[in-house]
This record gives structure tokens, sequence and C-alpha cells, in this order.
């Protein structure tokens, strides 16, 4: 698809990778809409990336109803979902909580859901569109302590599964992207970005490859990927 002049809706822009991906397909010359729950935060980033900020929490179906109103009003139009925001909880078996379940399987799970849903209706009319879900390596393996993250992983990547069968049939792409761990504020109490080493992955490798499976002629799509760092071992 030719990025310039195209509508792109990134759930999660205020930081990491969303912020840089934003950025990335606003300079390709994309209209771009980002959501975030802290106001503040979505301007900084709507400033530092020329994205249009919608203040949202993916977790309420009356934001997600929202996020689109506002984005369609201001865009005219959708051509791509990028259902980005995610959060992590980390308690071995015995420590997690329902509470924790709950939360993160609402974002990382109920949220994308529901966004797609949306973004599925309108581009089953217009019979084009690309979701793309940021899923993690963690949807391909678990770990220790990796019963609740992981979990919800596997799930996005089981709705990407199933969602390609539903809408490839409309010339509908759906694509998951694997980062490995990328240097963000994820998972940060403090909601501080973390400076990459030389041999960690930054926001910035995950928003190029974004940026290049969208970029793809309309006739082809890739299914899913992983980006790892080449050595995270290096000292
Ligand atoms: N960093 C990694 O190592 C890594 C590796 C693999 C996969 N991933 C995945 O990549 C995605 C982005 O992660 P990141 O590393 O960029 O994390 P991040 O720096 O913590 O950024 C997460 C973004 O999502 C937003 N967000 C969180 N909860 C939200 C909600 N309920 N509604 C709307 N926005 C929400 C945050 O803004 P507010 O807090 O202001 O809402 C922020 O803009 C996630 O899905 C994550 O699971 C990350």
């Amino acid at each position: 698809m030719k990025l310039q002049g195209s509508n792109i809706l990134i759930t999660g822009g205020s930081l990491g990778i969303g912020k840089e991906t934003a950025k990335c397909l606003v300079d390709a010359g994309a209209e771009v809409g980002i959501t975030g729950r802290d106001a503040s935060r979505l301007n900084v980033a709507a400033a530092y990336s020329g994205a249009f900020p919608i203040v949202a929490d993916v977790t309420k179906s009356e934001d997600i109803d929202r996020t689109y109103q506002e984005f369609l009003a201001h865009a005219g139009g959708l051509d791509v979902l990028i259902n980005n925001a995610g959060l992590g909880a980390f308690p071995t078996l015995l420590d997690a909580t329902l509470d924790q379940y709950e939360q993160i399987f609402r974002t990382n799970v109920f949220g994308p859901a529901l966004m797609a849903q949306k973004a599925a209706g309108i581009f089953i009319n217009q019979q084009s569109g690309t979701i793309i879900n940021i899923g993690s390596t963690a949807s391909l393996r678990g770990f220790e302590r990796g019963g609740i993250y992981a979990a919800s992983k596997f799930a996005l990547r089981a709705m990407t599964e199933s969602w390609q069968h539903e809408l490839r049939k409309h010339s509908i792409r759906v694509m998951q992207v694997n980062p490995s761990e990328v240097a963000t504020a994820f998972n940060s109490e403090e909601r501080i970005e973390r400076i990459a080493a030389d041999n960690k992955l930054r926001s910035q490798e995950i928003a190029y490859m974004i940026k290049s499976i969208l970029e793809l002629d309309d006739r082809a799509m890739i299914p899913e990927f992983s980006v790892w760092a080449s050595n995270p071992w290096k000292q």
C-alpha cells in the first residue's frame, strides 16, 4: 500500500514502539492517530510524532467507540489499525492474582479484539485494510513468570490467525509482529523510557519493520514475523 495519504490508527502511541511507529509513518506521509490513557504523555508524543492524539483506554468499550468517532471525524477514513497498546505483569503462578489476569487480558486481548472488530466492519465494507497486532516472542513460548503475559500474547496470536482466515477473502491483511526485548518504558511503574545499549533493540527497529510490511504491494502480506536483537549477550 502507499503510505502517503493513508489513514492509520495506533493504540498506545504515547511511548515506546507505538510512539516511534507513529513518527515513522507520519514521516512517510500518513495521517496517524495515537491513543493512550495519560493526556499529558500523549500530547508530548503527538508533538514529537505529528500524530493526532486521542485520550482513550483500550480496556473501556465506550473509549473504543469514541476513539473511532474522533479518528474518523479527523481523518475521514481508516486504512490501517495497529493494535499496539499492551501491558505486562510477571508474577509466579503462586503469586498471581485474578486482578492481574483481568487487567492484562483486558489490555492485551479484549481491547485489541474490540478495536479490530470495529476496524473489520470498515474494512469489509471497503474490501481493503490492514490490521497489525503487536505480539511478542512471548506469543510463541512460555517462560518462568510468563503465565499471565505469555498467555495473553498466545491469545492475541490465536486471534491473529483466526482473523486471517475470516478476513483474507475480503482482501484484508492481518499481520502479527513479535518483538523480542525492546528498550522502552514497558513494565516500568514510572513510565520512563529506557535507553537501548548498542546491542539491544530500540523501538525504531520495530517501527521500520512495521513500515516495511505496510509498504508491501497490496497483493502480498506477511502473516507473522519476529524481530530479535542480533547479539543481546555482547558485553
Ligand atoms: N518492550 C518490549 O520489550 C516488548 C517486547 C515484545 C512486545 N512488546 C509489546 O509491544 C507493545 C508496546 O510496548 P512498549 O514496549 O512500547 O511499551 P510502553 O513503552 O509501556 O508503551 C505502551 C503504550 O501503550 C499505552 N497503553 C497502555 N495501556 C493502555 C490502555 N489500556 N489503553 C490505551 N493505551 C494504553 C501506553 O500509554 P499510557 O500508559 O499513557 O496509557 C503507552 O503509550 C505492547 O503490546 C508490548 O506487549 C514489547
